[in-house]
C-alpha cells in the first residue's frame, strides 16, 4: 500500500516542505517544521482551487442540519470513576465519549491513577480497555498487585502502534480507553519518530475522532517536558476536552490534580491525593496535608494564594528579622525576589516604622515555590511584621495583594479564583484591598460560606488590626 503523502509544515508561518529541515526558510525560525498528513484533495478538487471561477461549495454535500432544542442527550450521562477527587475535578464525572489528557512528570502516579480509575470503572460494570505502551502486561500486573483496587477484569494491550489500537479499540467497544502514554503512539502514515510533535497531534486527533465517534471515553498520558509543556507546546491541549495536571514533589507523598481546561466543568477546583503503598488515596481536607507542617503557634508565617498560570495555589511565606550583627545587615530572599524585598523592607520602615535597619532579614517562600508576581507582597509585609513583633497571624488568614511605595495595599487580578482556593484549603479569612472585596452576589456567595473579607487600605491599618 502507498504510504500516505505527507507534508512538513511551519508552526510559526505556516510554510510548506515537502521534507524535513532544522530551520524554515520563509521565516527563518528553528525547529518549527512538524510533519503533518496531507488531506486528500481529490474529492473536492475546485472547492479549494483559489480564484478562477469556483463556484461556492462545489464539490460538497448538502448535510442536514439541527435544530438546537432537537439535540439529543443530556449533560447529566456521567459515570463516576468512585474516586471522589477526580470525579469533582472532572466536574462531577466522566463525560462519555470525551477525551481526557492526564499529563505530569514521570514518576508522579499517571500510570497508578488511571489503573486505578480503569479498575474502578470495571468494577462498576463498564467495559475498559488499558493500552500501555511504555510497560509489559506483566509489569503492569504488578503494579495492579500493589494496588488496593481488585483490577482483574482490566483488559490489557501492550502495543504502540495506533492503527492496531485503534483496530482493536473498535472491536472491542470499550465504554473506557487508557492510552499510556501518547509519546509512545506512533502513526505509520507519518515518518516521524514516536513522541514528536507531527506524531503526538495526528495520534492525538485520530483518538478524539475515535472518542466522537464511538462513544468511549480515552484518557491519555502525557509526559511533561522541561518546561512544563506537554510534548510540543498546547499542541495536545488543544486537540483534547479535558486537561488534568498531576503534580508533587518527588520527595513528599502529596500529589495535586489539577484541570487546567475542561469543556464539561470548571477549570477552579482541585483534587489531593496522596501516594501509599497500595496507590492514591484521596485526602479529604487538602489544607491538612498542605499546610500541615506548617507552625501557625510560631511568628512569621504568611498564607498567600498565588496564580501559577492559571492555577491558583496556596503557598506559605515566613519571614524572619533577627537582630542584626556588625555591619551592614543581611537580606536573603528564597524564592521571592531580592530587589522586592529590599523596596518592601523601606516601605514598612518608612511607612508603618518597623526597624528594619537594624535588623537581619530573612524571606522563604515554602516548598521550593517561587513568587514572581506582586500579590504575594502583602504576606511578605505581614509575615515580617508578624515576626517583628513576635506576634503569630490568625491560622485561617490569607494575605491577597500588592504593596505600593506609599504603603498602600493594592488590588490586584482573579481575586474570587484565589479565594476559591484559599476556601478548599480551609482558610476562612481573607486580607486584600480594600477596591478587591467582591461586590454583589460574589460578596454574598462569601457570606454565606462564612468567608470574612477584611478590606485594608495600608499596611499601616493592617498591622493595626493584626497586633494592636
Ligand atoms: P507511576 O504511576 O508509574 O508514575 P508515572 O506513570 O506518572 O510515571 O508511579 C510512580 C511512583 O509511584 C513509583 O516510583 C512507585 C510509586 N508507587 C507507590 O508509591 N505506591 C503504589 O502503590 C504504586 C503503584 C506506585
Ligand atoms: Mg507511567
Amino acid at each position: 500500500m502507498a504510504r500516505t503523502k505527507t507534508i512538513h509544515r511551519c508552526t510559526e508561518c505556516g510554510a510548506e516542505y515537502p521534507r524535513w529541515a532544522g530551520r524554515c526558510d520563509t521565516c527563518g525560525e528553528w525547529n518549527t517544521l512538524v510533519e503533518e498528513i496531507v488531506a486528500p484533495r481529490a474529492s473536492t478538487p475546485s472547492a479549494r482551487r483559489r480564484g478562477g471561477t469556483t463556484t461556492l461549495g462545489e464539490g460538497g454535500s448538502v448535510a442536514a442540519t439541527t435544530r438546537i432544542a432537537d439535540v439529543k442527550g443530556s449533560e447529566s450521562r456521567r459515570w463516576k470513576s468512585g474516586i471522589d477527587e477526580l470525579d469533582f475535578v472532572l466536574g462531577g464525572g466522566i463525560v462519555p465519549g470525551s477525551m481526557v489528557l492526564v499529563g505530569g512528570e514521570p514518576g508522579i502516579g499517571k500510570s497508578t491513577l488511571l489503573l486505578q480509575v480503569a479498575a474502578r470503572l470495571q468494577q462498576g460494570g463498564l467495559r475498559t480497555l488499558y493500552v500501555s505502551g511504555e510497560e509489559s502486561p506483566l509489569q503492569v500486573k504488578l503494579r495492579a498487585d500493589r494496588l488496593a483496587e481488585p483490577s482483574a477484569d482490566v483488559a490489557l494491550l501492550s502495543e504502540t502502534q495506533l492503527e492496531t489500537i485503534l483496530a482493536t479499540g473498535a472491536a472491542m467497544d470499550p465504554q473506557a480507553m487508557f492510552v499510556d502514554s501518547i509519546q509512545t503512539v506512533f502513526t505509520s502514515d507519518l515518518e516521524g519518530a514516536p513522541g514528536n510533535v507531527g506524531q503526538v497531534r495526528e495520534c492525538a486527533a485520530r483518538l478524539m475522532r475515535f472518542a466522537k465517534d464511538s462513544g468511549t471515553t480515552v484518557f491519555v498520558v502525557g509526559h511533561v517536558t522541561k518546561g512544563g509543556g506537554i510534548a510540543g507546546p498546547k499542541t495536545l491541549e488543544h486537540i483534547v476536552d479535558t486537561v488534568l495536571y498531576f503534580e508533587g514533589e518527588g520527595s513528599l507523598d502529596q500529589r495535586v490534580l489539577r484541570a487546567t481546561k475542561n469543556r464539561f466543568g470548571g477549570v477552579d477546583e482541585i483534587g489531593v491525593f496522596r501516594m501509599t503503598e497500595q496507590g492514591l488515596v484521596a485526602v479529604a481536607n487538602p489544607s491538612e496535608l498542605f499546610l500541615g507542617d506548617r507552625l501557625t503557634t510560631a511568628s512569621g508565617s504568611a498564607v498567600t494564594a498565588l496564580l501559577e498560570g492559571t492555577r491558583p495555589l496556596l503557598v506559605e511565606i515566613q519571614g524572619l528579622a533577627a537582630k542584626a550583627g556588625f555591619g551592614t545587615p543581611q537580606r536573603v530572599a528564597t524564592g521571592y525576589d531580592g530587589r522586592r524585598l529590599a523596596l518592601l523592607l523601606a516601605v514598612l520602615d518608612k511607612r508603618a516604622g518597623l526597624p528594619f535597619a537594624q535588623l537581619d532579614v530573612f524571606v522563604n517562600v515554602v516548598g521550593g515555590l517561587r513568587v514572581q508576581e506582586p500579590a504575594g507582597d502583602l504576606a511578605v509585609a505581614a509575615a515580617l511584621a508578624s515576626s517583628v513583633y513576635d506576634r503569630t497571624l490568625p491560622p485561617d488568614a490569607v494575605f491577597l495583594g500588592e504593596v505600593g511605595l506609599a504603603g498602600e495595599v493594592r488590588p490586584i487580578s482573579q481575586v474570587e479564583r484565589r479565594i476559591a482556593e484559599a476556601e478548599k484549603m480551609g482558610m476562612r479569612t481573607v486580607y486584600l484591598a480594600e477596591r478587591s472585596i467582591p461586590r454583589g452576589p460574589a460578596r454574598a456567595r462569601l457570606e454565606a460560606r462564612d468567608i470574612r473579607a477584611i478590606g485594608v487600605t495600608n499596611i499601616g491599618a493592617l498591622f493595626e488590626r493584626l497586633f494592636a
